[in-house]
């Protein structure tokens, strides 16, 4: 069959089954039998280490794969209700048929915690487009820098593996911060590819070390040490303390313009201030824009930023303006709520940023 025979017996189909699509009759016979949705089969579970669970996910043939550093939307049914969350891949985007992503799981991490102690082979999970804007240059740079923090290594793994499988020529250097030995899932990997590949320099530094033969501590200079910043492109995914130290590292050798951040940002209802100015920067993950925060719902200023998000009611009960927010605190205009969530779906018609906030629209 044709792609539009079949796309048009698909919508008679639906018209048919309105008002259940195609995909809920099929997910009673076979989950992983998918018309129109993105879904994805867990073909294998590793908990590599006592805080993360490495899946291998086999998605539905209507994914069209990834770009080392973008992100994904991972959906699970926890007792009845559906959450929704984020996760960079770190596999390497020319693996054929399959993603892998490591959760850690944090303490108020709801959903990395239920997927650490439940996940196993042969579960269906929801699954989104790949998305996101911190992604290696086309043309790949000469010079390359990748600095990590905790479970920030994802993206920047998934850069490395890629430019493993591409038999990149370049200057690669990778710097990894985790809390200790035991708490690194990618230690072996790592050692693999330093082996492989010993014209790169991969280090990891351990900030909470639990043996003597552990190198210690958190980021300083000198771990660059030989290093021409001002030739590299750095690419950096880790907590807001790593996060600030390259920064102001690199703006003191005037090369701020080199570096490419996904950041994790950790805010808490405790910095909202209802009576001070609305401030902050919102950024448009998906299309690569920001806007000075006004203070207006976020739909509101996505269209005031030329973007065209969908919306029905714009008073929260129709829940057709829901996206991801990535980051960032927002507080509920309707009830007064805040929300610190990262990668969660928010209705963009009834919450506002408080300070920065990164919205995957
Ligand atoms: S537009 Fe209806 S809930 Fe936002």
């Amino acid at each position: 069959m044709t792609k539009s025979l079949s796309g048009f017996f698909g919508s008679v189909l639906e018209a048919a089954l309105t008002p259940h699509p195609v995909d809920r009759y099929l997910e009673l016979v076979d989950p992983r039998i998918t018309w129109t949705d993105l879904r994805a089969e867990v073909v294998a579970v590793d908990r590599r280490s006592p805080r993360s669970v490495t899946m291998t996910l086999r998605p539905t043939r209507q994914w069209t794969g990834f770009e080392a550093g973008q992100f994904v939307q991972l959906s699970t049914v926890i007792k009845g209700v559906r959450h929704s969350r984020c996760y960079s891949p770190a596999s390497s985007a020319h693996t054929p048929g399959t993603i892998e992503l490591t959760l850690t799981s944090h303490e108020d991490g709801f959903v990395s915690k239920h997927l650490r102690e439940n996940i196993r082979t042969g579960q269906v999970l929801g699954l989104q487009p790949a998305t996101g804007t911190f992604t290696l240059p086309a043309e790949r740079p000469d010079s390359l820098l990748f600095i990590s923090g905790g479970s920030g290594i994802t993206p920047v793994l998934s850069m490395l593996r890629t430019l493993v499988d591409e038999n990149h020529r370049g200057d690669v250097t990778f710097v990894h911060y985790t809390r200790s030995a035991e708490d690194h899932p990618y230690a072996s990997e790592l050692a693999d590819i330093a082996a492989a590949r010993p014209d790169w320099t991969i280090t990891t530094h351990f900030t909470r070390p639990t043996t003597e033969s552990d190198t210690g501590g958190h980021f300083r200079p000198d771990h660059l040490a030989g290093l021409d910043l001002a030739a590299s492109q750095v690419f950096l995914c880790g907590p807001p303390a790593l996060h600030e130290s390259v920064s102001d590292h690199l703006a003191g050798l005037g090369a701020e313009s080199n570096l490419h951040t996904e950041q994790f940002v950790l805010v808490t209802p405790a910095d909202v201030d209802d009576d001070a100015p609305a401030q902050g920067r919102l950024s448009f993950a998906a299309s690569g824009t920001e806007a000075q925060n006004n203070g207006d719902s976020i739909l509101e200023q996505a269209e005031n930023a030329g973007l065209t998000p969908e919306f029905g009611c714009r008073m929260g009960i129709c829940f057709s303006c829901s996206a991801v927010k990535k980051s960032g605190l927002t507080k509920n205009i309707l009830t007064g709520e805040t929300d610190t969530e990262s990668d969660k779906h928010i209705q963009l018609c009834i919450s506002k940023p408080v300070g920065d906030c990164v919205i995957d629209i």
